[in-house]
């Protein structure tokens, strides 16, 4: 299929890229270049050994600009991965959060519709359960209370793409529900690339491990977990990458509306990380603990089941293939790209 890949210069979407064409698959790409370097896309080109990735420096909420791709190019379907995703940022300022990732949205369908291309794959993210009703959590637990703005525009979106499809049958919606993606690619030349300070665990270890921070602060141990840290589904983006390529056979066999839960199934704490970080790596993580962060839950795991029955998808790789993966992108790239 040739793929129209939105958001496709950043962390999950250039991992994608890899795995899309490992199968059989074209893509182009469109991106604002907003949290993203077109570097990756080259790098991108260079492990799959094409010239290169054709690339349109285009952001979703340009008609205009969207319209030309499409007069350029037949899409089998969009993957979708455009969007802000900084939790705290959305806090501050939620506008920007509606309108970039709610307002980009409704633009790049009604461009899709107009030109006859009703498949997408919506990147979701386990935040829409809120604090979970049941874990492992299952795509029948209820959506939840999301605490932030960032959540609320994955929920909502959920459900524009969902009324869609029920409006106007020729559509099929995968919405993938992400757990926690950390890993990099093996090579070691693509990897995630956060602005400033990182507000997830795995970015802010590596930076630990590269001498750019002092040390991990742990956010509470009084948590009702085995060690008193907080259980997340730690998922490599290898593993999730080749997740949205095994959604294309729901595509294939139109689906209507189709939900899939991306992650290993396996809970590990936040000490469980920086230990086992520690013994692959062979590096100390100093931390020490902090208050709890406001916003978080106790404890958040997959059951991943559906995702491979229906589309014979497994998580592949363990806790140590992501510390290490993790861990060999950020020493090869002290500064990202
Ligand atoms: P990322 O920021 O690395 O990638 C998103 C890309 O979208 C960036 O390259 C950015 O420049 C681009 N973009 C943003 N707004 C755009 C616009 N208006 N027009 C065109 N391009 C735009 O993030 P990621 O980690 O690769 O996440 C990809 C998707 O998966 C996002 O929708 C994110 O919300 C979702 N998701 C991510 C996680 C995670 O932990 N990384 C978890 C759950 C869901
Ligand atoms: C966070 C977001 C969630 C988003 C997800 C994407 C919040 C409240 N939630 O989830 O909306 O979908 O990222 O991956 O931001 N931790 C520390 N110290 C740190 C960083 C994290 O102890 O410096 C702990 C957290 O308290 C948590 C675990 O590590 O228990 C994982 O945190 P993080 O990587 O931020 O992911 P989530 O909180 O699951």
């Amino acid at each position: 299929m040739n793929i129209l890949v939105t958001g496709g210069a950043g962390f999950i979407g250039s991992h994608t890229l890899i795995e899309l064409y490992a199968a059989g698959h074209t893509a182009v790409v469109i991106d604002n270049l907003s949290n993203s370097n077109p570097v990756a896309l080259k790098r991108v080109a260079e492990i799959i050994d094409v010239p290169e990735i054709p690339f349109y420096q285009v952001d979703i909420r340009d008609r205009v600009g969207l319209e030309k791709v499409f007069a350029e190019h037949h899409f089998d379907a969009c993957i979708h991965f455009a969007g802000l995703k900084a939790v705290g940022e959305s806090v501050e300022k939620p506008w920007e959060y509606y309108e970039n990732n709610i307002g980009g949205t409704l633009v790049l369908v009604d461009v899709m519709r107009k030109h006859g291309c009703k498949n997408i794959i919506f990147s979701s993210s386990a935040t829409i359960y809120g604090d979970p009703a049941e874990i492992p959590i299952t795509e029948n637990c209820p959506k939840g209370q999301c605490t932030n703005p960032y959540g609320w525009t994955k929920s909502m979106l959920e459900q524009v793409l969902i009324d869609i499809q029920k409006a106007d049958p020729e559509w099929n919606v995968v919405l993938l529900r992400y757990f926690n993606p950390v890993g990099a690619h093996p090579s070691g030349r693509i990897g995630e690339n956060p602005n400033g300070i990182p507000n997830n665990l795995m970015p802010y270890i590596t930076q630990v491990a590269v001498g750019k921070r002092p040390e991990l602060g742990v956010f509470g141990n009084d948590y009702p977990t085995p060690d008193g840290t907080g259980v997340r589904d730690y998922i490599h983006v290898v593993d999730l990458a080749r997740g949205h390529v095994a959604a294309l056979k729901a595509i294939e066999r139109k689906c209507g509306i189709a939900i899939y839960n991306l992650g290993t199934g396996q809970g590990y704490s936040v000490l469980d990380v920086v230990k086992t970080f520690e013994k692959v790596n062979g590096i100390k993580i100093p931390y020490s603990i902090k208050p709890r962060r406001a916003g978080d839950i106790a404890t958040c795991y997959s059951n991943p089941a559906k995702a491979e029955r229906e589309l014979g998808w497994k998580a592949q790789y363990g806790l140590e293939e992501m510390c290490r993966d993790s861990w060999n992108w950020q020493r090869n790239n002290p500064n990202g790209y």
